[in-house]
């Protein structure tokens, strides 16, 4: 099999993260085409383009990447955030998006870009990760092997 390498994100990238983020982000219009109805794929792609640029020059931001032979399998976009001050734990990491090629799961590619966040921001004192997943997502296991548990449901309400 394949050696899986992992690193930050750079300029070079920014084509194939936007695929990959595509990938998924087109797919989840199964969970709810209302909630998840975009502005078109060519629209979607430029910003997405642009957002993960700026990210890239954003110090509390981070995007890590996995390669296999120099392709691009996988990535992981994430956050330093801060909660309000009366919290024990204010600065926490927020995990926006991870996507790995459907050729490359279950091989342990999102637990090592998960373990490169980490492990950035433990140095930073950071003791706490969250992220947001579809209930019915199937891949939802994914993150409750890594660690996670559910312990808010978000709720939605159409006007
Ligand atoms: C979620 C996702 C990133 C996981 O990537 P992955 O590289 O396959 O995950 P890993 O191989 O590191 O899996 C970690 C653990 O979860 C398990 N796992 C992964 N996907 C699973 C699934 N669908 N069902 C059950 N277990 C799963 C793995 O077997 C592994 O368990 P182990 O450590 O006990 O062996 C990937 O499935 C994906 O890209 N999904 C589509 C995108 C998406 O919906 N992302 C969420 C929105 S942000």
């Amino acid at each position: 099999m394949e050696e899986i390498e992992y690193r930050p994100a750079c300029d070079s990238d920014l084509s194939a993260l936007t695929e990959l983020w595509w990938h998924m982000q087109s797919s989840h219009d199964a969970y709810d085409p209302k909630f998840y109805k975009n502005i078109g794929a060519e629209k979607c792609r430029d910003l997405c383009y642009s957002y993960f640029k700026d990210l890239l020059r954003k110090e509390d931001s981070m995007i890590y990447v996995a390669t296999s032979a120099s392709t691009l399998v996988g990535m992981i976009v994430a956050h330093f955030r801060t909660r309000p001050p009366v919290y024990d734990v204010s600065r926490v990491v927020e995990v926006e998006v991870a996507v790995v090629d459907p050729n490359y799961r279950r091989r342990g590619v999102f637990r090592g870009l998960l373990t490169s966040v980490e492990n950035k921001v433990k140095l930073a004192g950071v003791e706490m990760a969250e992220l947001m997943v579809e209930h019915d997502n199937p891949d939802k296991p994914a993150y409750e092997k890594t660690g996670f548990s559910l312990r808010q449901d978000k709720m939605v309400k159409w006007f």
